[in-house]
């Protein structure tokens, strides 16, 4: 039920189900795709252990259930241990989403004595130095694997996630038998989303629409193939989409990031829009910053809404769409999602695909990772 958040005439959500600690910027891998900001914070910027313990706590009074412990790479935290016993002792449901990178396998069986519940381990591909090369890592793929039998034998549920994007989307097929080969439960292969990192390397990493139809194809014989062994989720290219994702499912509907350093997000990537500004957990209480705060009033409800979107019949369905997308691509987060092919912006979209596609289509179909050499521009690593 939507309310209105009392004494502000603005609506507000229902309390938020989920929270994402990204518990550091710090990561040894580099991908080229990275969800965190341009600008990482610094290590000495990061709340304490006391202060994200204060946080959960909050969160966990405001009504969250699902706790995700990323980053960066969480496991770069030395606390991550004591993060995880504190979350399970609030009744939390915790997930960690990891690279592997970090985890030994004591670290792994301190996790699951600390009853971590579920982890989501990320791939850059099946086949090692394709993946090392997208991660800017040498002998990262071949640790994954290692970290996917410690979980295993520890008994932790299992996860698998990847980005898929132009250099590995011809690698779906064994994503999802490597998933069934490491014993997950489910596999997460979600289309990159051009946001910060990625759309430094859109060129790079724009799938064709031959890459798009062949992957959902892919998808949907290897669902029926694998129906009560594996559940796949599949994020499709939403670039190649008729209407937008409703993108955290709603802007300050059903949960929120919260940066390093504290700062609280309605989504990764809002810092992108720049008059918005964002309280911490450091100097307001996060029920305040949930309910109050102008940043999560900013998208609620449908007043800011201009046409097509305020009279459209799926407005309650995707909520006019990505904000950081409109952001990005028509230079006004209240616009309409380019995505939506009644955008007055869909040209914008459009145009990207085209520039981005040209490039020698066949050369990029079927083959290994580590034989692309040209004429697909090289990554720009985060750094
Ligand atoms: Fe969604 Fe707005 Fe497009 Fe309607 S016009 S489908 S609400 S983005
Ligand atoms: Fe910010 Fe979609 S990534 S609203």
């Amino acid at each position: 039920m939507t309310v209105t958040a009392e004494g502000t005439g603005q609506v507000a959500a229902p309390p938020p189900i989920a929270m994402l600690a990204e518990l550091t910027h710090r990561c040894p891998l580099a991908c080229p795709y990275c969800s965190n900001p341009l600008e990482l914070a610094r290590a000495n910027e990061e709340l304490s252990t006391s202060e994200w313990i204060e946080t959960f706590r909050q969160a966990a009074a405001l009504g969250v259930l699902h706790l995700h412990l990323s980053g960066g790479e969480p496991a770069s935290r030395r606390d991550l241990i004591d993060l995880t016993k504190a979350a399970v002792s609030l009744g939390l449901y915790t997930n960690l989403i990891t690279s592997g990178l970090g985890l030994t396998e004591a670290r792994v069986d301190k996790l699951s004595a600390a009853g971590l519940d579920h982890v989501q381990l990320s791939i850059q591909g099946t086949r090692a130095p394709g993946a090392d090369h997208v991660a800017g890592y040498d002998g990262g793929h071949a640790r994954k694997m290692a970290v996917a039998g410690w979980l295993r034998n520890a008994g932790i549920p299992l996860t698998l996630n990847a980005v898929c994007h132009r250099r590995n989307m011809g690698e779906i097929e064994d994503i999802i038998s490597l998933a069934v080969e490491l014993g997950a439960r489910r596999v997460e292969i979600a289309t990159v989303q051009f946001h910060g990192w990625a759309m430094l390397n859109q060129k790079a990493l724009m799938p064709t629409m031959d890459q798009v139809a062949k992957a959902t194809s892919i998808v949907e014989t290897m669902r029926a193939r694998l129906e009560g062994a594996l559940v796949i989720d599949y994020i499709p290219a939403d670039y190649y989409a008729t209407y937008p994702k409703a993108c955290m499912g709603g802007w300050g509907r059903a949960g929120f990031n919260v940066t390093p350093s504290g700062r609280v997000l309605p989504c990764h990537a809002a810092e992108t829009i720049k008059h918005l500004a964002f309280d911490n957990v450091r100097a307001r209480p996060l029920g305040e910053i949930w309910y109050n705060g102008g940043a999560f009033n900013a998208f609620r409800g449908d007043g800011w809404m201009p046409e097509p979107c305020r009279s459209c019949e799926r407005k309650d369905i995707d909520f006019g769409g990505c904000r950081c997308q409109a952001m990005a691509l028509a230079g006004d987060a209240s616009a309409t999602d380019p995505v939506c092919r009644k955008s007055p912006h869909r040209k914008a979209v459009d145009r990207r695909i085209i520039d981005n596609t040209e490039v020698n289509d066949t050369e990029v179909r079927d083959i290994e990772v580590s034989d692309i050499e040209t004429p697909l521009p090289p990554f720009r690593y985060r750094g």
